[in-house]
């Protein structure tokens, strides 16, 4: 016989084995720290100049950033900070080189979803953050996967779970409650109701007085935040199923949207929703607050079986929210029924020679259109390669692999991004106006 104590026993034996897997991977003690990026880098991957243009005016103007030179020779070698400093004071042909940004909007918020594991969720958020913040853009992603991949790779290995979206629902809950308790009730009728009451076990957790910035935690990209998740977080379906019943107003789904409403509408550019594989509460918590919904794919039969479920799915669950909460949903920034700005279908894994791929992409195109984006993710080795050390194509140094392997897969990730800064330039103009 097996029961949770027998269960139990194995978990605390499988976690023995993790902590070693991991220090084989990387040391926990060492923090992650982001490497300095070459002129050739900076001028023609990531401004878009021609490289001599580029030298030229640092010459021209001795009080720019200068950067370090390395021992192996003439490269300048840029941190991310001198960087957005050049970007700032630069233009090149009267061109500013700060990326499109309308003024009294506030962060344009894109959750990446699907059902599947291993579909490229997480690789896409990480690398679409990545190349958004060497875009000049200010980023917060928000980790809402339990099994916390996104949080590994951007160095984040010590998180209490509450302050991960489990802290978010539950603060949001205790909030939400007292706003009920607070507006008068059942004035027409002349009834009083009873007061909505929170068990102590939730009251006592602390998290109603959490701050915002409280979950907000910093990377080793000075210009990339994360609200971060952790294995313990897993529970939050099973505590929000509880929640729900205690409050069955609470507007369970909008907890991080108001969450991210607070936040000052000029603190980020761009926030990134990475996503569990399943429809529960985390992922329409991100389904929910996103003005863009990215649904990443393989380019198999089976994930496109598998992604034509999880739309089937995600409309029926948002279906039911417009129809259950329309009374009871508080008026403010968002509505119901929940509309995107546009949803996108982007391929990932996909390999250009491989005949089943083109099949499969020719079948994406033609059943979804103008929603398959235009480039997909090619398979790529050193996706593999960075990701064994925890981290993008964007942080592993060009010198540690073949260069041609580097260069095609970050001009993969670059042209997926160059289709999502344009989906997303686009769906601001949708977001309502800052007060
Ligand atoms: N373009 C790619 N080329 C090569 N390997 C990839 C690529 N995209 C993802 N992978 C690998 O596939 C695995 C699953 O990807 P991941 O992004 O974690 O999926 P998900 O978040 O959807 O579960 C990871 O090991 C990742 O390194
Ligand atoms: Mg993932």
């Amino acid at each position: 016989m097996i029961t949770h104590t027998e269960l139990a026993a194995l978990q605390a034996q499988s976690l023995k084995m993790q902590g070693w897997i991991r220090r084989q991977t990387f040391s926990p003690e060492l923090e992650k720290t982001l490497r300095r990026f070459s002129s050739w880098e900076v001028s023609e991957l990531i401004f878009r100049v021609n490289q001599s243009t580029f030298r030229g005016r640092l010459v021209a103007d001795p009080s720019l950033p200068a950067g370090e030179v390395e021992e192996d020779g003439r490269q300048r070698w840029f941190s991310l900070d001198e960087i957005n400093e050049l970007r700032r004071r630069m233009k090149v042909n009267r061109r500013s080189l700060m990326p499109p940004r309308p003024k009294g909007k506030r962060a344009l918020r894109a959750a990446i979803a699907n059902f599947k594991g291993g579909a490229g969720k997480s690789t896409v958020a990480l690398h679409f953050a990545h190349a958004a913040a060497l875009d000049g853009y200010r980023v917060l992603v928000v980790d809402f996967d339990p099994q916390a991949t996104l949080s590994h790779s951007m160095g984040l290995t010590d998180v209490g779970e509450e302050l991960t979206v489990w802290g978010i629902l539950a603060r949001d809950l205790i909030h939400e409650t007292d706003r009920m308790n607070a507006a008068p009730r059942g004035a027409e009728s002349g009834s009083t109701l009873p007061q909505r009451r929170l068990p102590s076990s939730i009251r006592d957790l602390g998290l109603g007085d959490l701050r915002i910035n409280d979950f907000l935690r910093t990377t080793a990209w000075s210009t990339i935040d994360i609200i971060p998740s952790c294995a313990n977080a897993a529970f939050v379906e099973f505590a929000s199923a509880q929640y729900r019943h205690i409050n069955p107003e609470w507007s369970f789904f909008a907890a991080v949207s108001r969450y991210l409403d607070a936040i000052p509408d000029d603190a980020y550019d761009v926030i990134i929703f990475d996503c569990p594989p399943a429809i529960g509460y985390q992922s329409m918590n991100a389904v929910f607050a996103a003005d863009v919904l990215y649904i990443p794919s393989g380019p198999g039969y089976w994930e496109y079986d598998s992604t034509t479920s999880f739309i089937g799915q995600l409309a029926e669950a948002l279906g039911d929210l417009s129809a259950g909460f329309q009374e009871t949903f508080p008026t403010g920034k968002i509505a119901l029924p929940k509309a995107f700005a546009d949803v996108k279908f982007l391929l990932t894994r996909f390999e250009p020679s491989n005949e089943l791929h083109q099949t499969m992409q020719a079948a994406f195109q033609k059943v979804f259109g103008d929603h398959v984006t235009k480039n997909p993710i090619e398979m790529t080795r050193a996706v593999e390669q960075s990701g064994r050390f925890l981290g993008s194509v964007y942080e592993i140094d060009y010198r540690e692999m073949t260069r041609e392997t580097w260069r095609r897969a970050r001009g993969s990730f670059d042209t997926a991004y160059a289709d999502f800064k344009s989906v997303c330039v686009k769906a601001w103009d949708q977001v309502e106006d800052s007060e």
